[in-house]
């Protein structure tokens, strides 16, 4: 069954995944939260009802191992931090229609009508099992309190995850070579009796469940392989004495904060509802009937999110998700972001340094799919907005309203031209299709490329030349461009809301221009209206090696500092922190040389990938069209997981083109891509060599 396209009849719900309420916002997190903001913004320009609800989430041991590193109680902690998001969402234009935390009364209560129903419906049962004890500290230690080996892949991994490796979640007693966090003593195994939700029942469901799954293809496509190796059932208690207690269970067992957290998502809609009624918006047709439920992540909780949490909602009677985005991450200057190391763009910061919060919304939404992994340098940061907001967007709408009221006090008083009628069309349709494949690189794109088309419309009909012998012909082109203005601000509101306003206020809008829907765009603008400013402000090159170098020294004086507490084996930093490789995890170097005749023995040509579609059957193998100038050639790579591969056609890369012919999975492989690491970075050209041109 597949879904209607969006709008639908139905309300949804927008979440993204609760933020731990332990430590500063990044550039990591914001991905994330202006992603499923700009998503939420994006379904209403569609005419889609719709609501954008999270919560900090305040419980297990991200929390209280941190509150503990400062001596405070872990509740006082993290409502510190749960007060300070608060503040510092909406300063980048997150709005969200409600912003709970998983330790209010109404996400305890419904995680215990949850949790109580689960039981009920013989979906709980007690298991003896062997957990990790510290005797030093005379402590059990659950998740982030013992480190060690995952089982699956082999890398440095926590107690219930394998962060730095496969981003499996591991049970408790999982993990190889267990150690304890608070001392660095290898860790005892003690018997306790817990709580496990036979999350194996529901494997039939949850392969049905994917099967109608929309979102990022890696949501689907990682969690079908978890249940082809057979599901295990999911131990739901921890030996801790922050979180929620379980239902009339023991004392000294809370409820595992995986359980509580997604349940926020219920709750956080719930609250959202007592304030507005449910005239205006009903959780319970959300979440109990028909409604469309979107959840918006980081990859690296794929497995909670699509397979404990809907198991979860089943066995309770909830509505499933209909779309999971799972994002890529961010790295910073081509290294893994690292808050230990410093190695992060800081939400503060940014603000700090006083640039608009649309310049890194544009930046983080067009970079990228939402899948891919986007690297952050201020350099690529000043190419995109002095390119694509100042010279494309900025500059078409200045010079266009400038005329405009210079020469006509506004709106020339004429209908806009069939032709550009029909082009504003196609983009609300490429806006539309976009925000159905949850592409939100392509709602930016489809707003640039109308603003790029009125650059080229303004320059060819040249209206300054026509004002004195052919002013009606001057007058119809600045009619048209105003009109392309109108639907640039309101075709790019979704990713830059504020300047999108800005622009709606320069036309002479009352309003909003996030209360526009996309059909509003070939509505007239105002006839008058008062002279422009200019929206966007170029980015100088010396302000870019200032920010660099700061950033360059602030890595150098925390990188001594992280040394030190990785050697005290103290690895507790935040979440989205993902130290990609270091050079102790790079492949040596090959000590063997090879001669400049050797190198040119590799026909290594730039092509364009044209097309690209999974092979039936394997896991990791795509088909690939790749155009390298004299012709296209068919070849497989194994990026199916690591990419989504409907953002790939259009992408520049690097391709070996006297790689012997193989054929895999049936399909022949004609040439090689070129790819880096395990995430298979694709090698790509900076500048614009052709297709065809050799690599030398
Ligand atoms: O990984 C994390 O940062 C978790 N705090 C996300 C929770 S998302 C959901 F389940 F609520
Ligand atoms: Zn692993």
């Amino acid at each position: 069954m597949s879904h209607d396209d969006f709008p639908t009849d139905e309300p949804a719900v927008v979440t993204c995944g609760l933020p731990y309420a332990n430590g500063d916002l990044h550039i990591g997190h914001l991905r994330g939260y202006i992603g499923a903001d700009a998503f939420n913004r994006a379904l209403q320009t569609l005419g889609q009802q719709s609501a954008y609800v999270c919560g900090s989430d305040m419980h297990g041991t991200p929390v209280a191992v941190n509150a503990e590193k400062e001596g405070v109680d872990p509740e006082e902690f993290a409502l510190r931090w749960h007060e300070q998001y608060e503040e510092t969402f909406p300063q980048f234009a997150v709005e969200f229609d409600n912003y709970g935390h998983t330790h209010d009364e109404t996400n305890t209560e419904t995680t215990r009508e949850i949790v109580r129903t689960l039981d009920e419906e013989g979906y709980v049962y007690e298991k003896e099992i062997q957990v990790a004890y510290d005797p030093e500290a005379d402590q059990y230690l659950p998740d982030r309190y013992v480190v060690g080996t995952c089982p699956y892949c082999g890398a440095k991994a926590r107690g219930d995850e394998c962060d730095e490796g496969c981003q499996r979640h591991l049970e408790p007693g999982e993990i190889e070579n267990p150690q304890s966090s608070i001392t660095g003593n290898p860790a005892e195994y003690r018997e306790r009796t817990h709580k496990f939700f036979r999350v194996s029942e529901f494997a039939d469901y949850l392969t049905e469940f994917l099967d109608d799954l929309e979102g990022t293809s890696n949501a689907r496509n990682q969690p079908r392989q978890w249940i082809e190796e057979g599901l295990q059932d999911w131990c739901i208690t921890r030996d801790m004495d922050w979180g929620i207690d379980y239902p009339n269970g023991e004392d000294d067992l809370v409820l595992y904060v995986w359980v509580d957290a997604p349940i926020e998502y219920i709750s956080s809609t719930k609250q959202y509802t007592d304030r507005v009624g449910t005239d205006e918006y009903d959780w319970e047709d959300v979440w109990h009937e028909d409604g469309e439920v979107v959840h918006f992540i980081g990859r690296d909780i794929i497995q909670h999110h699509t397979i404990f949490w809907p198991a979860m909602l089943e066995g309770a009677d909830y509505n499933a998700p209909r779309g999971i985005a799972a994002t890529g991450f961010i790295t910073i200057d081509g290294k893994g972001l690292s808050t230990s190391r410093n190695r992060a763009i800081w939400a503060r910061e940014y603000l700090e340094e006083g640039f608009h919060p649309d310049l890194l919304r544009y930046y983080l939404m067009t970079t990228g799919g939402l899948q891919q992994d986007v690297d952050f340098s201020w350099s690529a940061f000043q190419e995109k907005v002095n390119g694509e907001l100042v010279g494309t967007i900025g500059n078409f709408c200045y010079r266009s309203l400038l005329f405009a009221q210079r020469n006509y006090e506004g709106t020339p008083e004429t209908d806009v031209s069939a032709d550009v009628e029909e082009r504003i069309e196609g983009a609300i349709g490429e806006v539309r299709e976009a925000v159905n494949d949850y592409s939100l690189r392509g709602v930016g794109q489809a707003a640039t490329r109308l603003a790029q088309f009125g650059n080229e419309y303004i320059q060819r009909n040249e209206p300054w030349k026509l004002t004195d012998d052919s002013p009606d012909e001057a007058a119809q082109v600045i009619r048209d461009c105003v009109q392309i203005a109108k639907a640039v601000g309101v075709l790019i509101e979704p990713i830059a809301p504020g300047k999108a306003q800005t622009l709606w206020e320069q036309l002479g809008e009352d309003g909003d221009v996030a209360d526009a829907h996309l059909e509003d765009a070939l509505e007239a603008p105002p006839r008058t209206f008062d002279e422009p400013d200019e929206l966007f402000e170029k980015i100088e090159d010396e302000r870019v090696e200032e920010l660099e170098a700061k950033l360059e020294e602030r890595i150098a004086e925390a990188t001594g500092d992280a040394g030190a507490e990785e050697t005290e084996n103290d690895d507790t930093g935040s979440d989205e922190e993902k130290d990609m490789a270091e050079t102790d995890d790079l492949e040596p170097l090959l000590e063997d040389r090879i001669s400049f005749e050797e190198f040119q023995d590799l026909d290594i040509r730039v092509g364009r990938i044209e097309d690209a579609e999974g092979i039936e059957g394997a896991d990791d193998l795509a088909r690939l069209e790749v155009d390298i100038g004299f012709e296209t050639r068919q070849v497989v790579a194994g990026i199916k997981q690591l990419h989504d591969l409907d953002e790939l056609p259009g992408t520049k890369v690097v391709l070996l083109a006297n790689m012997e012919p193989a054929e895999l999975f049936g399909v022949e492989s004609n040439g090689m891509i070129l790819a880096a690491g395990e995430e298979a970075d694709l090698l790509t050209t900076h500048g614009d060599a052709d297709l065809g041109e050799k690599v030398r």
